[in-house]
C-alpha cells in the first residue's frame, strides 16, 4: 500500500487525452487468440486488467511484439497449453469471465485464478450458461479459482438474468471458440464492444434491435397502441463456424477513466477537453447525466475508427442540481457511480440512485464504500440495498480516504478531495494502475 498526501485546488483546466479502453483493450488482446492472422493493436492501454489479459493470451499461445504505441498479436495455429497451466487474472473480472469463454470452447483444460477481491465475485453468472452449454466446469462453490475442461459445445440460446456485458462477451467468445451458434437476449442492453470487434476482425454476427410496434388493443379493437413485440431489447446471433480473420485496431480514450477529470470540470468549472475519447452509444450516458445536472458538454471532431466512435469532449461546469438515477441509466452509468456520488456531494439537495446492486460485486462493494468515504466528508449517505441517497452541498472536509483496493474509489475521492476544505489523503494510490497508471499524471496537468 502506497499513500499518497492530496491537497485542495481552486480549478481545473486544460487538454488531455486518456489512456485507452480498457474494455475495448480486453477484447482485443483476447480475441487474438481466435484469429488466423495477426491482430495489430494501437493505444492498447498500461492498466493492469488490460496487461492481465494479455498475459493470459501469451499462456495460450498468443505471441506478442511490440513497437512504439503498436501491439501485434500474432495467434497460434493451434492452442494446446498444458494441463497444469495457470491463468492469473489478477483484479480483473473481464478477463476472467471472457477467458473463461473462450477456454470453455476450446478442447483444452486450465486453471484460472485471480487477487483477492477477484476471487470474491460472482462467477455462477458464466458458470452456468457455459455448462449448459457442454463445458466442465469446477469452481470454489461459485468463485475463483476455476478449473475449466472444455470442447464442443452445442448452440445456445440465453436471455441475460443480469444485464452483464462481460457475461454476454464470455458466451460469445464460447461459440466463436467452439464453432457453435450462440443467440444472446438482453433486457437492457450493455456495452457491444465485442460484438463491433467481431465484425471488425472479419467475423459474423447479427444484431437486431426489437423496436416499439403499433398492435390492436385486445380489449378494444378500434384502439391500436405501441408494444414490445418481444419482452428482450436486443438479440445476438453469433453463427456456427463464425470465424475471425484478424486486422488493425485503434482502441479510442477510455470515457470511464475520463469521467473522473470531467466530474472535476462539472464541479469547479473548468472547462476541460478530452480528446480522441470513445463515444460508443453503450458508453455515454455519463455525458447525458453531466448535462442533466447542470454542466455544459460540447463534442467536435467525431469519427469512427474500428467501428467504435470518438471525438473531443470538453466539459464546462455549471449549478450543479440533484436528480434521481434508475433502471436502463444505472446500468449506462454502472462503473461511473462512484464519481456520480463524488458529483452528488457537491451538488445542493437530495441524489437518489437506485437499481445499483450490482455494485456490490464490485471491486469492492461499491455502495459501502462510497458511503464510508462520503461520511468521512461531512455528508449524510444512505446506503439503500440497491443504491444510495447523498444529501449533498455543504462544505465538505478533507479525509483520510479508503480505497478498498478499488482503483475506482480511489479516483472518485482523489477528484473529491480537489475541492474539499484542508488536505486529505487516500490509503492506497498504487490501486489506480487496475485501470489508470497515468491518474495523478494527468491531474497534475489538469491543475489551474
Ligand atoms: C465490462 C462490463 C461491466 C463493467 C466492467 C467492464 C466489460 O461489467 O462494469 O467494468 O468490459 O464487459 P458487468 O458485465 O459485470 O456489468
Amino acid at each position: 500500500m502506497r499513500m499518497r498526501e492530496l491537497n485542495p485546488i481552486k480549478k481545473i483546466s486544460g487538454t488531455i487525452c486518456v489512456p485507452g479502453d480498457k474494455s475495448i483493450g480486453h477484447r482485443a488482446a483476447l480475441l487474438s487468440l481466435l484469429c488466423c492472422e495477426p491482430v495489430v493493436i494501437t493505444n492498447f492501454p498500461g492498466a493492469a486488467d488490460c496487461q492481465s489479459s494479455l498475459q493470459a493470451v501469451q499462456k495460450l499461445g498468443v505471441s506478442v511484439d511490440v513497437d512504439g504505441n503498436m501491439l501485434r498479436l500474432s495467434p497460434p495455429t493451434s492452442i494446446q497449453p498444458d494441463p497444469d497451466t495457470l491463468i492469473e487474472c489478477g483484479n480483473s473480472g473481464t478477463t476472467a469471465r471472457l477467458i473463461s469463454g473462450i477456454i470453455a470452447g476450446t478442447p483444452i483444460e486450465v486453471t484460472i485464478t485471480g487477487d483477492e477481491s477477484l476471487s470474491s465475485r460472482p462467477m455462477k453468472r458464466i458458470i452456468d450458461p457455459l455448462t449448459e452449454m457442454g463445458a466442465e466446469i469446477f469452481s470454489d462453490d461459485g468463485h475463483l479459482p476455476l478449473r475449466i475442461r472444455g470442447g464442443k459445445l452445442i448452440s445456445f440460446e440465453y436471455r441475460l438474468p443480469v444485464a452483464s456485458a462481460q457475461v454476454k462477451s464470455s458466451l460469445l467468445l464460447a461459440g466463436l471458440a467452439s464453432g457453435c451458434s450462440a443467440t444472446v437476449r438482453e433486457d437492457t442492453i450493455t456495452r457491444n464492444h465485442t460484438e463491433i470487434m467481431i465484425k471488425e476482425l472479419g467475423g459474423e454476427i447479427q444484431v437486431r434491435d426489437i423496436k416499439p410496434v403499433f398492435m390492436t388493443d385486445p380489449k378494444d379493437p378500434r384502439k391500436r397502441r405501441m408494444q414490445m413485440p418481444e419482452s428482450f431489447k436486443r438479440e445476438i446471433v453469433l453463427p456456427q463456424r463464425a470465424k475471425l480473420i484478424g486486422g488493425e485496431i485503434d482502441i479510442p480514450g477510455d470515457i470511464s477513466t475520463g469521467a473522473f477529470f470531467m466530474a472535476a470540470s462539472a464541479i469547479s468549472g473548468g472547462p476541460l477537453t478530452i480528446e480522441n475519447l470513445g463515444l460508443n452509444p453503450t458508453r455515454t450516458a455519463f455525458l447525458d447525466y453531466l448535462k442533466s445536472v447542470g454542466a455544459k458538454v460540447d463534442i467536435s471532431d467525431r469519427k469512427t475508427v474500428s467501428g467504435e466512435p470518438r471525438g473531443t469532449v470538453t466539459v464546462t461546469g455549471g449549478k450543479l442540481k440533484p436528480r434521481r438515477i434508475s433502471g436502463e441509466t444505472t446500468v449506462g452509468l454502472i462503473d461511473e457511480i462512484p464519481i456520480v456520488a463524488v458529483i452528488a456531494a457537491f451538488t445542493p439537495g437530495t441524489t437518489i440512485i437506485r437499481d445499483a446492486a450490482e455494485l456490490r460485486v464490485k471491486e469492492s462493494d461499491r455502495l459501502e464504500a462510497i458511503a464510508y468515504n462520503l461520511k468521512l466528508m461531512g455528508i449524510k449517505c444512505g446506503v439503500l440495498e440497491d443504491g444510495l441517497a447523498i444529501k449533498g452541498g455543504q462544505e465538505l472536509s478533507g479525509a483520510d480516504f479508503r480505497s478498498f483496493g478499488d482503483h475506482r474509489i480511489a479516483m472518485a475521492f482523489s477528484i473529491a478531495s480537489l475541492f474539499a476544505v484542508g488536505p486529505s489523503t487516500i490509503d492506497d494510490e498504487s490501486i489506480v494502475e487496475v485501470s489508470c497508471p497515468e491518474f495523478y499524471d494527468l491531474l497534475e496537468k489538469i491543475r489551474g
